[in-house]
Formats: structure tokens, sequence, C-alpha cells
């Protein structure tokens, strides 16, 4: 299980609350967080950063529920977005558009404008005309915009393609080699502030290296600005930490920050973050209950666990052939059968899990662990 879903009497809880009760009262399928999860990841990053001057936003992508944005707007944190429908979203929840960063690669007229009213921190560029027409937009309104361009480091993450974006490949971020010049023109426009320099090289990394790899060549560019006269306040190192969804060995928080404050040295630089599934991934499952079960009828078929929940609940499967562990709500220790669990869309993609060991019958429930991040939010209307 994970720190707070396990079993009590047999039944898996969400912290104190049974999620059977949590079935009854709610039906399913239904998404269930812990409050105690979100704080404790987000402190096994903060408490790491003690005494420093680091800004830890949250990459609200991976679970923009208000009720969760509210509660990290409570830890202090800051919010990391990417339209302004986020923007809308952190203001709604009671987030600070002072500690938001506004990032992706395609903003729009009128996304830079909600931003520069709102008065964001800062926003990070991925390309030289998102300069240009930030610059025109910010002269336009008379507000001055701090921008940070978000270089492609050109490292390679290691992970799954779909989520990989620091190669060269990639659509995000300016090239390495043409940041000198972006940082020069931008210094050179009115209106506009430059404060920083961020990158995010994927997610669901497993391994601290590329991570330190891309701060490294971010540094070389801080330390040649410098010298130039062109002095940043921030360095943003992005997101990108993976969770355990099986028996992954992650990052350890303390052990990559006390690697990144090393290579920072003596220089005055706020050190900030982009998280996401970090914080949020291992503090939410998703609750579906089996409809039917279909059984082989010859030594070659396959058996089916039919549950209420699909792709258009939870994507991840389908779309990356993400391994979510499947797990019983009243723990059983009945002979079990060897089923794919799969939802009711009309689609042969629609499963959440194969070649799963269970002992279920129709009517009870099934737990997706390791849900709380990439989950909801990227839930569709598929199939009405
Ligand atoms: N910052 C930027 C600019 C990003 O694009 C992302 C994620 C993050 C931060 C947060 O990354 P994290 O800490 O969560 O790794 N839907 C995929 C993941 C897509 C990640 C997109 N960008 C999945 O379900 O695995």
């Amino acid at each position: 299980m994970t720190d707070f879903f396990d079993y009590k009497n047999g039944i898996m809880h969400a912290e104190d609350l049974s999620l059977e009760r949590v079935s009854e009262q709610f039906g399913t399928p239904t998404y269930v967080y812990s409050k105690a999860a979100l704080t404790t990841a987000y402190q096994s990053f903060a408490n790491a950063c003690a005494g420093r001057d680091v800004l830890i936003c949250y990459a609200m992508k991976a679970n923009s529920n208000l009720a969760v944005i509210n509660h990290f707007a409570k830890l202090g944190a800051g919010f990391d977005i990417v339209s302004g429908g986020e923007l809308a979203r952190v203001l709604a929840a009671g987030g600070r558009a002072d500690q938001v960063l506004f990032s992706g690669v395609g903003k729009t007229v009128a996304e830079i404008e909600q931003g520069l009213r709102a008065d964001v921190l800062c926003f990070n560029i991925e390309s030289a005309q998102e300069l240009e027409r930030v610059a025109q937009i910010a002269a336009r309104l008379q507000i001055t915009g701090r921008v940070s361009f978000r270089v492609n480091p050109e490292v390679d993450a290691q992970t799954h393609p779909y989520i990989s974006t620091g190669l060269k490949e990639n659509k995000f971020g300016v090239e390495f080699g043409t940041a000198l010049d972006l940082y020069r023109r931008a210094a050179k426009l009115p209106y506009i502030e430059v404060t920083g320099i961020d990158c995010h090289i994927g997610s669901q990394l497993l391994d601290t290296a590329p991570l330190l790899e891309a701060m490294d060549k971010l540094l070389q560019l801080v330390d040649q600005l410098s010298s130039e006269g062109i002095v940043l306040h921030h360095l943003d190192l992005g997101g990108g930490v993976g969770i355990r969804y099986t028996n992954e060995k992650t990052i350890d928080p303390a052990a990559y920050l006390s690697e990144v404050f090393k290579r920072l040295g003596t220089r005055k630089l706020k050190v900030m973050f982009e998280f996401g599934r970090a914080l949020v991934g291992n503090a939410g499952v998703l609750l579906t209950e089996v409809q039917y079960l279909k059984h082989a009828t010859s030594s070659d078929g396959k058996h089916f666990c039919v549950v209420d929940a699909a792709m258009n609940d939870l994507i991840r499967p389908a779309l990356y052939q993400s391994h979510h562990r499947i797990e019983p709500v009243r723990h059983s220790t009945a002979a079990t059968r060897v089923y794919d669990v799969v939802g009711p869309v009309c689609e042969s993609g629609d499963f959440l899990g194969k070649n799963r060991a269970l002992n279920a019958q129709p009517g009870d429930l099934l737990a997706v662990m390791s849900a709380g991040a990439y989950g909801m939010v990227m839930s569709s209307n598929y199939n009405s």
C-alpha cells in the first residue's frame, strides 16, 4: 500500500476513512485524496530546504482539484501553471499570483494579458516569438512582465518518450545555443524584466543524474550572463521527481536538494521547483466497483474483470502503458484468477491493468493506486 492508504480491519482506508464508506456516500468511480499524504510529500521537500531561499511550486497540471490547490496554498507553495484556466483556479482556490510561474509553450494573447494583469511572479518563455509577444502586450498595458527562459538543456531524462521534454527533438524550451542571445535581447526590451532561468526535462525521473546535469548546463548560462551584467535572481529546476507505482527506487528529496545546493555554491540565486507528480501522485486512489466477470472458456482465452472506471477516468494505462497497482478494498485471501481489468468504454485500449491476480466478485470495490497525479485532470467525457 502507500503510507496513507492501507488496510484496517481488512478494509482499505484513506487515513482513518473507510473506502467502503466513501463509496456508499459518493458512489463510484470516485477519486479519493489524502490530505496527510499531500502534506507529507510537500514537507519532504520543504524540510530539505529549511533556511534556504527557495520557492517550491506545485505544478498543478498534475491535479487541479480546488481543495488540493487550496491545501498547497496553505502550506506555502507557489504554483506552476500552463494556462489562463489554471491561473483562474489558483486564484479561486486562495493561491497568490505573486507566487505563480506561468509556463507553457503556447500562451495566447489573452492568457499573457491575464497573467500580466494578475502580476504573476514570472513568465517562463519558450520561444523568441513568445518573448516579443509578451513584450508587446506588456508595453501596451504598461505593466512590466518578469521573464525567465525555459532552456532546453539537451539532456536525456531516460523516461517514457511521451513525458521526456529535454531533448533537441522535443517541442519545449529554447535551444541551449540560442539562449544567451535571447537574454541579451530581453535585457534591452522596455516593460520586460529578466529575472530567471528555468528548465524541465521530463517526468517520472528515478535518478538525479539528468536533473543535475541540466542544472550544471543552466549554471553555465547564469555565470556567462552575470559576466555580461545580466544578473538573474532565480533558477527554476522544474519538476520531474518520480514516485513509486510498484517497487521503483525513487529519488530521495533530501539527497537531491543537497546536491542542488552544493552545485549552487555561493551564487545568490533563489531556487525554485515545479513539482507535480511527487506532491500528489501517491496521495490519491481511484475507487471503482466490479460490474461483471467474463471468464475464458478455453485455455488460451482471457479472463476480464469489467469495472465502472475506464480510460475516460484514468487514461495513463491506455496512453502510456503505465502500471497502477489494483487492490481490493476488502482484503481477501480467497483463490485468485488473473484478469485484465477493463472499463465500459467502447475501445479495446480501454484497460486499467493487465494480467492482475484478483479475487473479485461483482459488487466488490477495487482501488486503483497512485492515481493522484495525472488522473482526474486527464479524464474526459468520451462515451459521455
Ligand atoms: N513543469 C513543467 C514545465 C512541466 O511540463 C511539468 C509536467 C511539470 C513541471 C511537472 O512535472 P512532474 O513533477 O509532475 O514530473 N501526463 C503524464 C505526465 C506529463 C508531465 C507534463 N509536464 C503522465 O501521466 O505521466
